[in-house]
């Protein structure tokens, strides 16, 4: 029988939560979640014991024990855990954001709305960069941990865009809630940033993979990013915001509202929205407008079940879905919300393209170009919505794993309009 992959957690929180959930459901692979590590002892031991894992110390400890490290800390931490882990030999898997700028690491008075946008641009393209140059230098896969990706409703339209070859003109997505559990997100020194880097990055990257797709689907090249106009804005600050006490309010130096519009290198566009202003669970949804069909992909709410509950309480111990806010009244209860989410089906693929030696279908071109379009956006949205060229990393790429070579591939280059 093969030894199972080994799995080590950094972070015991959310997201490590649910990615210990997704490995119980892989299967044709053994997986085994053999540890976990985080800045709280207690919490680490408790998250351990739980789970029936050991809790490590240090990374370091965790390191001769396991094959993939698992990156579930806040975004400033990602680089330093992500390139210790590659250069031990170990595979990684990212949760969002990839990287970032997180300000000079001396500096807590640092404050990210107010620092200049293109040294920010600068220093998270660079981060994003040693970050894939440790795993191409390695070896290893980095799977970053987009689940977008992975929903079903967006893998669908995949499937609709490969299979009829359809040309997608314009994109309109948004993810937006009442604002996140981390005590992390709010200070952009520990987040990267607010709104833009933490939720639209999301429907973004969505809409990154169906043009790459699309591109590959039609052309044999990916479709990439070209340009990017941003508005960002601090609504919960804005000394006129009046607060009844139903969104979270807290944030230090981060935007709560943003949108981005983007070009494609074909000149198609996508306009994507988030925010920390929206009540009612939280809104996961993308919208394609192509040239031969339109498609709503809805991840959350999703009308599976519609449920009258006259009394709070009855339902307490029930979930119901991500931030809904009250159980009282009509509700859209979401039955598998992680399957929706496309938390397992990623997992899955990442255990698969390690146990394979192939590229995830959510790697090093979605992480890196995802980068380069946020903190371009970023200094649109200093610009008050100039449209600002987005940076690519030419040397990377996706496609037939036979024509990969270790990510690096000859199906990237500009889209030559057939
Ligand atoms: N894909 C999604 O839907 C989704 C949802 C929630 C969070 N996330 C992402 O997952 C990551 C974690 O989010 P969260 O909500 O669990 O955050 P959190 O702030 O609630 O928890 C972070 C955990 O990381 C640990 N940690 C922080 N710095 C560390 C370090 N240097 N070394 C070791 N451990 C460290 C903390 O002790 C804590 O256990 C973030 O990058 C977030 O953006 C993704």
């Amino acid at each position: 029988m093969e030894e199972p992959i080994r799995i080590g957690i950094v972070g015991s929180r959310f997201a490590a939560q649910f990615h210990y959930t997704a490995y119980q459901r892989v299967t044709g692979i053994d997986v085994e979640v053999v540890g976990v590590t985080s800045l709280n002892r207690e919490h680490r031991e408790d998250f351990a014991k739980n789970r029936g894992i050991n809790a490590f110390d240090s990374l370091e400890k965790m390191l001769p024990e396991v094959d993939v490290i698992d990156v579930c800390t806040p975004g400033y931490a990602h680089e330093e855990v992500s390139i210790t882990s590659l250069e031990a030999g170990k595979h990684i898997v990212v949760e969002k954001p990839f990287t970032g700028y997180f300000g000079p690491p001396e500096d807590k008075n640092f404050k990210g709305n107010k620092f200049p946008k293109e040294k920010m641009l600068e220093s998270a393209v660079a981060s994003a960069r040693r970050i894939i140059a440790a795993a191409l230098k390695s070896k290893r896969r980095l799977c970053y941990a987009e689940n977008w990706i992975y929903a079903p409703a967006i893998q669908k339209e995949a499937e609709i865009i490969t299979k009829t070859k359809g040309q997608i003109l314009w994109s309109l997505g948004g993810q937006s809630h009442s604002g996140s559990l981390s005590p992390a997100y709010g200070i952009w020194r520990l987040s990267g940033g607010g709104s833009m880097v933490g939720k639209s990055c999301h429907p973004l990257t969505a809409v990154l993979y169906l043009k790459q797709v699309e591109g590959l689907a039609r052309n044999g090249k990916a479709i990439r990013p070209k340009a990017v106009s941003a508005r960002t804005h601090e609504i919960t600050r804005n000394p006129k915001f009046i607060d009844k006490g139903f969104l979270r309010t807290d944030y230090e130096d981060i935007e709560d509202y943003c949108q981005l519009h983007v070009i494609f290198n074909d000149g198609m566009v996508a306009d994507i929205f988030a925010s920390e202003l929206v009540m009612g669970g939280v809104h996961n949804w993308l919208e394609i407008f192509a040239n031969n069909h339109r498609a709503k992909c809805n991840l959350s709410p999703v009308n599976a079940m519609e449920v009258y509950n006259p009394q709070e309480e009855q339902f307490a111990d029930i979930y119901v879905m991500e931030k809904i806010g009250t159980k009282q009244g009509w509700s859209n209860p979401a039955p598998d919300e992680n399957f929706m989410f496309g938390y397992p089906q990623e997992i899955q693929d990442f255990m698969e393209a390690i146990a394979a030696g192939r590229e995830p279908k959510s790697g090093m071109l979605a992480a890196s170009d995802v980068v380069s379009v946020l903190y371009a956006g970023y200094i649109s949205a200093e610009r008050k919505g100039t449209e600002v060229e987005v940076p690519l990393d030419s040397s990377i790429g996706i496609g037939d794993p036979a024509k990969t070579l270790n990510g690096r591939a000859d199906n990237i280059g500009e889209y030559d309009g057939k």
